[in-house]
This record gives C-alpha cells, sequence and structure tokens, in this order.
C-alpha cells in the first residue's frame, strides 16, 4: 500500500468480526514497530499481547468494558520503560560496533545519559514518548497489513498493572486493539495545519 493511503485510511476501529492472528504475524508487525526512533536507540517500549480469553475477560473489565477488547484479535498493552537507560553500556557498544560513536566517546555517553535520567521526570516523559512512537508505528504497520486498530486509553491504569502483574518500571502507555474490521462512518474533521503551525 502507498504509505499515503495507509495514512489516510487508517481509523480508529471500535468492532471487530472473529479472526485468529497467529504469533509469526504478531511478531512480525512488532518488528516492524521496532523500526521506531527512540532517544539514544533505548528502545524503551515492551509490549503484552493479550491474546487469550482469560487475558481479554480482564482488559475487558479493566477498560470500562470496551466490548473491543473481546472481539479483537488481540489487543496490545503497550508499556514504557522508566529504567531503559539500565541498557545504556549494551547500547554504546552497538554503536561502536555499527559505527556511530568512536569506542572513546564510551564513557562520556554513558555519563551524559546516566546524567540525563538523574530526573524522574525525564524517565517518565521518554517512557511514554518512545512508547508512543512505537505505538504509532505499530499502527500504521497493521493497517499496511491489513489488520484494523484503536488505541485506547479508557482503561483504569492500576487494575491493568495489577492484573498483568506489570513491574513498578514500567508505566502502561496506551491499549491497542488489533483484528479485523473496518469504520463504516467518517472521519471527523482535523484541524489544518494552516491553524496548528506556526512558522517562524
Ligand atoms: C491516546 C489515544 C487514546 C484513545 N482512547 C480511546 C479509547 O479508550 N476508546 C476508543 O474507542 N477510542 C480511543 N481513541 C481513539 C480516538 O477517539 C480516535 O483516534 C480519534 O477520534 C480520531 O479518529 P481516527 O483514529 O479514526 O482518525 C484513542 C486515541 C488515542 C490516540
Amino acid at each position: 500500500m502507498e504509505f499515503k493511503e495507509v495514512l489516510e485510511q487508517r481509523r480508529s476501529v471500535k468492532s471487530y468480526e472473529p479472526y485468529e492472528l497467529d504469533k509469526e504475524t504478531i511478531n512480525n508487525l512488532l518488528d516492524q514497530a521496532a523500526l521506531s526512533p527512540s532517544a539514544w536507540n533505548l528502545q524503551q517500549w515492551k509490549v503484552i499481547v493479550a491474546q487469550s480469553d482469560e487475558a481479554k475477560e480482564k482488559l475487558y473489565q479493566a477498560s470500562n468494558k470496551q466490548i473491543k477488547v473481546k472481539e479483537a484479535s488481540a489487543t496490545f498493552i503497550i508499556l514504557g520503560d522508566l529504567k531503559a537507560h539500565e541498557t545504556i553500556e549494551d547500547v554504546a557498544d552497538d554503536w561502536i560496533e555499527h559505527n556511530h560513536i568512536p569506542a572513546d566517546k564510551k564513557d562520556g555517553l554513558i555519563s551524559s545519559v546516566n546524567t540525563f535520567f538523574e530526573s524522574t521526570t525525564n524517565q517518565r516523559d521518554e517512557a511514554v514518548r518512545g512508547a508512543s512512537l512505537f505505538a504509532m508505528s505499530l499502527m500504521l504497520a497493521s493497517e499496511n497489513a491489513g489488520f484494523a486498530t484503536c488505541p485506547m486509553i479508557g482503561f483504569n491504569k492500576q487494575a491493568v498493572i495489577d492484573e498483568f502483574n506489570i513491574e513498578d518500571h514500567l508505566v502502561p502507555a496506551m491499549l491497542i486493539t488489533i483484528g479485523k474490521g473496518e469504520m463504516t462512518n467518517d472521519r471527523a474533521s482535523r484541524i489544518p495545519a494552516e491553524t496548528f503551525a506556526k512558522f517562524e
């Protein structure tokens, strides 16, 4: 599909027909989404794929009974990792291996990243930002592969954390349903660039 078509056709689809989505297809979409950029390539995203009837029921109860999480083939719980910077040494080695930085810059890089992430605000911003960029790519990759999605924040965060035993350092950024389905209504209007963009 042309990229413009992917953008134009993606909608937040609220209702799905039964469709079995296999693990290989899901992993393929997740790998495409993982091409997303992230600050220092820390790749802050983590994903729980809720696919079993039991997992769907838990999400349904935690998401104000939004029926789409039961109808969809799966729902991705997109998490941002507050502690992703702890992998910076591995990232630095990978950068050296791929000629992004010379080896003698490694200690300086680690030191500046650790300083940046002393701030819990920065930890949280990057966790949610990284997870959200990943989430958008996942929706576009899914659309391109013929699957509908819907991003969701209408859920009880603590209930999702408790039900899925999510560790303290992981922040739920959003849910994304995926499956076969379409929106029949027109897209709601968008504010034009002329209104929201300011050129200086
Ligand atoms: C972060 C985020 C959270 C959303 N949460 C919900 C939700 O909980 N339930 C829902 O039905 N739609 C949800 N939506 C979908 C929006 O309503 C939808 O994206 C918007 O109306 C634009 O429609 P479109 O995506 O079809 O272009 C959410 C969208 C985003 C980006």
